[in-house]
């Protein structure tokens, strides 16, 4: 898998440090409040699995599988739920955790949804922010790092459903996608 890197953009080290950054902001901010973590499936994992080891208080974990890309390179805005959350949002906090937010489609669509459930706060959590790519105004609250427009995969990213086991974050290599 590694040959088809052009260049790290994020180290396993420097996920670390961002899991145990995040990790102690979400825990003072959430101590009192049992918080649902929804994770959206299936680029959420690694960072998912990653953060909830940060954070020092009660939380529930919940599950969506949510995909918007269909094999491509680019999102499509047509926001496919595959599988819906089996806890009710009424009434509770709510922290959205991602991969990455890109156009911001996947999740508009999923925070108004929770929104419209009754959910009491919703806010989200992100390994990867790529703010040149947004088509509907979004800002998460809590960021691992911005990322400049280029295809990433690793740490859950994929493309056609491989290198989603990287321990990094790195640039495909054209060639691999245009083949
Ligand atoms: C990816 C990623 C986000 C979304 C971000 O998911 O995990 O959920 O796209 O893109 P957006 O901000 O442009 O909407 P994808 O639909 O590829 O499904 P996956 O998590 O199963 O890879």
């Amino acid at each position: 898998m590694d040959k088809d890197i052009e260049r790290v953009l994020v180290s396993k080290e420097e996920i670390d440090e961002i899991a145990k950054r995040l990790g102690v902001i979400l825990t003072e901010e959430y101590k009192d409040k049992f918080p649902i973590v929804i994770g959206l499936l299936k680029g959420c994992v690694p960072f998912m699995a990653r953060l909830i080891t940060e954070i020092k208080c009660h939380i529930e974990l919940g599950f969506m599988d949510v995909s918007s890309y269909h094999g491509g390179i680019e999102s499509t805005g047509d926001i496919k739920i595959k599988k819906d959350l089996d806890i009710p949002v009424q009434d509770r906090h709510v922290i959205i955790t991602e991969d990455i937010v890109d156009t911001g489609r996947t999740i508009k669509v999923i925070m108004d949804l929770l929104k419209y459930r009754g959910a009491k706060s919703v806010s989200v959590v992100t390994l990867l922010d790529k703010p040149a790519g947004r088509v509907v105004k979004l800002d998460p609250e809590y960021i691992g790092v911005t990322i400049p427009k280029e295809f990433v995969v690793g740490y859950g990213l994929d493309f056609d459903e491989k290198y989603r086991n990287l321990p990094y974050v790195g640039v495909l290599k054209k060639e691999v996608y245009s083949k």
